[in-house]
């Protein structure tokens, strides 16, 4: 077969280091790819302005498929002090590369599965009608639509003449803010479109049908946010009822959904929602299975083929320069199983994921977060294991996997 490239893009922080350790572990379960690395992040913007560079955009253009660690943010002031001297006159303005991303390639699709694996001290448990313990098994893949809604970036402070005057053409506007004085109003808006709501729904239905998940659940607010949200519930039953007839389809509003997150996270399958409440609920259900060392995501563009993998977690920095990396690597192992799904490598994604659940469930190997340690650099000598360990661990399993099938 030939030979994958993959862009690999570690980004700033603890990103470098759990994609080292995760290239590793792909190697270490068979999967034969050319890597090529693609710059991004804080370094590229101090020293060239610019921290998603052309050069970077044209490699995933080509390759199609990405494996990003994390990048560091900055707010706009902080960032703009750090610019190299000489690019100080420019006016630039600092704005995340993985939000540039997500936006250049229409990475509409946002997937973010959480699945508790077993003995994974960090699992949520609950009390049972009878006083008894019991821990539930997570399963729900979370869908967040990636591009448009709260952060789709249409906003103003002090809106302009024309924004100001097409908003009081809305009667609830006139009465609700037509007296506040334009200089004092801050307006973010919520654009949905047919068509993303469409490529969302639709893309939740489909993992739901090739997964046997019996559920699709909108978390939206159709109640209150009528226009938005209820043109998302209404498109939901409509697909729902046309093409996907032996999936149900429930409809949660967020807050409620959050509230009972511990109730009965069992009973979720699939979960699609828009940008920012599906940001709040995958977090919300990340935290049941064991947090940011856990939490893994794919962006894809299923018209153009194109899927970036990463974990949910941040680039760390106060963890980046420890001598000995501590940080939990499963987040970024799993986006990369992720994405060998994704490529169709199902049998060394399922490799992968058995050695993990493996180390896991014999529990000899626990990074810090899973000792429920306060990240310091003296967890090594405390008995956590380190980045490098974990992946071992891990590699270990698989080659004792490898064993037993030769
Ligand atoms: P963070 O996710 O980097 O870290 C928060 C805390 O979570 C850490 O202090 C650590 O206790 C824990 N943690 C994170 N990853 C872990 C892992 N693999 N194993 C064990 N524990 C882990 O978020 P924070 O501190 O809010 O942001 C740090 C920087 O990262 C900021 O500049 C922020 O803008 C950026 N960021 C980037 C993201 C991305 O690249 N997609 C996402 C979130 C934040
Ligand atoms: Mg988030």
């Amino acid at each position: 077969m030939e030979k994958r490239t993959i862009v690999t893009m570690p980004g700033d922080g603890i990103g470098r280091v759990v994609l080292e350790e995760t290239l590793r572990v792909l190697t270490a379960a068979g999967f034969e790819a050319d890597y090529i690395e693609g710059d991004i992040g804080w370094e590229f913007w101090i020293n060239e302005g610019e921290p998603l560079p052309q050069r970077t955009i044209d490699l995933i253009a080509k390759h199609k498929i990405a494996l990003f660690g994390a990048i560091t943010s900055k707010p706009k002031e902080a960032a703009f002090n750090e610019l190299a001297p000489e690019l100080k006159e420019k006016n630039l303005v600092y704005s995340s590369p993985i939000v540039n991303l997500r936006q250049h390639f229409n990475l509409d699709i946002c997937l973010r599965p959480t699945k508790s694996y077993l003995g994974n001290p960090l699992n949520f448990i609950r009390r049972g009608a009878k006083g008894k313990i019991e821990e539930p098994a997570v399963d729900a893949a979370i869908f967040r639509q990636n591009t448009e809604g709260l952060y789709g970036g249409v906003e103003w402070s002090d809106p302009s003449a024309q924004v100001y005057d097409a908003l009081m053409t809305h009667p609830k506007f006139v009465k609700n803010f037509g007296k506040t004085a334009k200089e004092e109003l801050s307006v973010s808006t919520r654009i949905f479109t047919k068509n993303a709501t469409e490529r969302i729904l639709r893309a939740a239905f489909e993992h739901a049908k090739k997964y046997n998940y019996p559920s699709v659940t909108l978390c939206e607010k159709p109640n209150v946010i009528r226009e938005t949200s209820g043109m998302m519930y209404k498109m939901a039953q409509e697909i729902q009822k046309v093409d996907y007839p032996n999936i149900e389809l429930w409809n949660t509003n967020i807050d409620a959904q959050m509230m009972w997150l511990t109730k009965n996270p069992e009973n979720y399958g699939v979960i699609v929602a828009g940008n920012m409440f599906g940001d709040i609920v995958s977090d919300g259900f990340a935290g049941l299975i064991g947090g940011l060392g856990f939490a893994a995501s794919a962006q894809m563009n299923p018209d153009s083929g194109i899927g970036v993998f990463e974990p949910t977690h941040g680039s760390a920095p106060k963890y980046a320069d420890y001598e000995v990396s501590i940080v939990n690597p499963i987040a970024m192992i799993e986006s990369a199983c992720m994405m060998l799904d994704y490529i169709d490598e199902q049998t060394i994604a399922k490799k992968i994921r058995t050695a993990v659940a493996e180390v896991i469930a014999e529990g000899k190997v626990r990074t810090y977060d899973m000792m429920k340690m306060a990240g310091r650099p003296d967890v090594i000598k405390k008995g956590a294991a380190s980045t490098q360990e974990m992946a071992d661990a891990i590699i270990e399993k698989i080659s004792e996997e490898l064993k037993v099938k030769s």
